[in-house]
């Protein structure tokens, strides 16, 4: 091998490894055509190739439930895991995939967690987002219900509500009454503006949160993982006790 080469692989070796200290994800729209996700098997495809590619061995995908824009159920979600696993053999994918869910905060939820029908991941981890403009009134009762249940709730990129930009105090707040906190590595690249990204790198540097995600749509999201591999805060990220390493 030639010294341009020998360069070549130690770059590429390392830019694998910070990523795929990761090794998993929890967070992806990755099931055709049941939210603004992947669009085609073929998309699907590419993507977990892509995933594949970067490090990852497992994928937890989460298609939105939220009414009325993608009213999934259980049952919906669960098929389209069992399509997409049946052409990932066929072509030959050797990453885990599973399926949970990303719960839309409102009062269908917590019906669902009453009545105990929610997809969950890991230990028991459910997974819900909030409005990103309105701040929720009744996550209190949410939270309770969750817990009493059973359930271990986890608040998808709470980086991203704009209405607690500047302040982490909420994170601090809720995680002491054991609700998780995730942020979307994206963030940390700036796709969602300079204020989110702030937001992110307050969570990081608090060490106030539980989970990263990439919360992928589409293959722009990877690529610009890919390119953001040696971000100052994905080796910080690296050396914190993350619970995605768990899953
Ligand atoms: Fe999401």
């Amino acid at each position: 091998m030639g010294l341009f080469g020998f360069f070549k692989q130690q770059t590429s070796n390392k830019k694998a490894l910070d990523i795929s200290k990761l090794k998993v994800d929890m967070h992806s729209h990755l099931i055709p055509g049941i939210d603004d996700g992947a669009k085609s098997m073929d998309e699907t495809i590419a993507l977990l190739t892509k995933f594949e590619s970067l490090g990852y061995s497992k994928i937890i995908t989460t298609p939105h439930i939220k009414n009325p824009s993608y009213p999934n159920t259980s049952a919906i979600i669960l098929s389209g895991l069992n399509e997409v696993r049946k052409e990932m053999e066929a072509v030959g994918i050797t990453l885990t995939l599973e399926a949970a869910a990303e719960y839309y905060f409102d009062e269908t939820f917590l019906e669902k967690v009453k009545n105990l029908d929610v997809l969950t991941f890991g230990d028991n981890y459910v997974l819900f987002e909030f409005s990103f403009y309105h701040a929720p009134s009744f996550e209190e009762v949410l939270f309770d219900e969750l817990i009493k249940a059973g359930y271990k709730p986890v608040i998808a990129h709470f980086e991203r509500y704009l209405y607690f930009l500047g302040s982490i105090e909420k994170a601090v707040e809720w995680r002491k009454r054991g609700v998780n906190i995730q942020i979307n590595l994206l963030s940390l690249t700036g796709h969602y503006g300079m204020e989110i990204k702030k937001q992110a790198e307050m969570l990081i540097d608090a060490c106030e949160f539980d989970f990263v995600g990439s919360d992928c749509h589409r293959m722009e999201h990877l690529t610009l993982l890919e390119e953001s591999l040696n971000l100052p805060q994905l080796e910080k990220l690296n050396n914190y006790l993350l619970k995605n390493k768990f899953l």
